[in-house]
């Protein structure tokens, strides 16, 4: 009989945690430990509250966990005892030397793979890519872990790399587009391939070569970014000539060959993925001699940065030219909606660029506290200390304050910035926050979010992406 398969999957992040615990859900009979050399976010997967917001997510663990689904530090034991190791490390861009602010650091991914190569005392393991990583990763991972293996120990390589957004990470899972797998033994394929055949129809799971896999994990992220800027791009238009970009947007999106999603415009995308994978693809389009393809895509982060300023612009713009002093009151911090997720996000952009013009911000997100705000500023500002006046933590801590709910936000504020989509603020009683601020009572819906004429109605003075208001 088959050897039973035994799963170790190194990262306990927002792709490593929820994919791993799917897997165990569906296959009660495959013992899968999630390991990592973060003890709190371990200590916090074996918690009540797991590290990461996940709707959904809560109930998978609980399920899966302590039946066949485990969380541990001992990444050692875990990878020794485990027929399938799936590398889930984060991959973020280089900060230094040779590709700085582009390429993608790999040191994580390089140490996972001494790591197995290490502690592989015997027999084949089956080693999953679940990092996004640049095309041709496989090849440095395949050597590094040849020329450490041990005797009698051998590997293959699969590239798995993961489709799930944050905010939908479990219903993605569970229903996933496709699973692309890709691989050259067809037997290591094959017993990944019957992992999600437990739950994924067979035609949905597609399998290619090793190079397509990785290359197409870029690949998909540079597109749906890029619809993201480029509805942007024609919102900045339809700003200066009375278009209503939602107008545009439905108007295209009927036609079956452009399809009606992703195509809404906002305050610019966020995340730890768009941003890094549109650069880590320009690197690598420089690396092998493709400029002008390199300085295609890299328009689409340059749209995105220029959404992001366009809109702090036009904050200070309306609010006669100063928001120095003034109260601003930021409903949402999240990089999206349904999650706790800050990473690129834009608010922190744009609440940088309000602390530049000396304004005073009072945060408000369901899911995202004082600490975390105050770190992702901080990290932002503190390359360019001089341009917010030298202190940075200083000006963070006398300018930054975080509110309970969006109503306390509100209260006494010049003007109101929604930067992440969270449901809350379209229940909101908005006579009551109308009330309770300076009048002009200026609000700029970031996300499109709001249902703009009754707020006009109300009194406020509104400004959306892409139209008037
Ligand atoms: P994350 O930062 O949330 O998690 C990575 C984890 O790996 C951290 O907890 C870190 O402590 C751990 N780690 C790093 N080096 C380690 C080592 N040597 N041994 C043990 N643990 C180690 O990152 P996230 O968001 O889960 O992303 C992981 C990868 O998945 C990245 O390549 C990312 O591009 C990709 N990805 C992310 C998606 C997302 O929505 N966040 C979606 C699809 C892919």
């Amino acid at each position: 009989a088959a050897e039973k398969l035994s799963i170790c999957c190194i990262g306990a992040g927002y792709v490593g945690g929820p994919t791993m615990a799917m897997i165990a859900k569906q296959c009660p009979d495959i013992r899968v430990t999630v390991v990592d050399i973060n003890q709190a976010r371990i200590d916090a997967w074996n918690s009540d509250k797991l590290p990461i917001y996940e709707p959904g997510l809560q109930e998978v663990v609980e399920e899966a966990r302590g039946r066949n689904l485990f969380f541990s530090t001992n990444v050692a034991d875990s990878i020794r005892d485990a027929k399938m190791i799936f590398i889930s490390v984060n991959t973020p861009t280089k900060t230094y030397g040779i590709g700085a602010g582009r390429a993608a650091n790999l040191e994580f991914v390089e140490r996972c793979a001494r790591m197995i190569a290490e502690h592989s005392d015997s027999g084949h393991k089956i080693i999953v890519e679940k990092s996004t990583l640049p095309v041709r990763t496989a090849e440095a991972v395949k050597r590094i872990l040849a020329s450490s293996a041990r005797p009698g120990v051998s590997f293959d390589v699969l590239s798995n790399p993961e489709f799930l957004a944050e905010g939908t990470a479990v219903e993605d899972l569970l229903a996933p587009d496709r699973v692309l797998i890709g691989g050259e033994s067809r037997d290591a394929v094959q017993t990944l391939v019957d992992v999600y055949g437990r739950w994924v129809p067979r035609e949905q799971i597609l399998t290619t070569n090793l190079w397509s896999s990785e290359l197409s994990k870029l690949t998909a992220n540079a597109f749906l970014a890029q619809r993201v800027s480029s509805i942007n791009a024609i919102s900045a238009l339809c700003e200066a000539t009375e278009a209503d970009v939602d107008e545009v947007a439905s108007a295209i999106g009927t036609d079956s060959r452009i399809g009606p999603k992703f195509l809404k415009a906002s305050v610019g995308f966020g995340g730890s993925c768009f941003q890094k994978d549109i650069l880590n693809l320009v690197y690598l389009c420089e690396h092998f001699g493709l400029p002008e393809v390199a300085a295609y895509w890299e328009q689409v982060v340059q749209m995105n940065d220029y959404q992001k300023q366009r809109f702090t612009r036009r904050i200070v713009k309306t609010m006669f030219n100063t928001v120095s002093n003034k109260r601003i009151a930021v409903w949402g911090f999240a990089f999206k909606k349904d999650t706790n997720d800050t990473r690129e996000s834009a608010a922190i952009y744009v609440c940088r660029d309000l602390l530049e013009e000396r304004a005073k911000l009072t945060i408000y997100d369901p899911k995202v506290g004082i600490e975390q705000i105050k770190s992702e500023l901080a990290y932002v500002m503190q390359n360019d200390p001089a341009r917010y006046g030298g202190d940075v933590e200083k000006l963070i801590d006398e300018n930054v304050t975080v509110a309970d709910s969006a109503l306390a936000a509100a209260e006494g504020a010049h003007g109101v910035a929604l930067l992440t989509e969270w449901d809350e603020f379209k229940q909101l009683d908005f006579q009551k926050v109308y009330q309770s601020m300076q009048k002009p009572a200026f609000l700029f819906d970031g996300r499109n979010l709001l249902h703009h004429r009754n707020l006009t109605e109300i009194g406020f003075e509104v400004h959306a992406i892409g139209k008037l208001c």
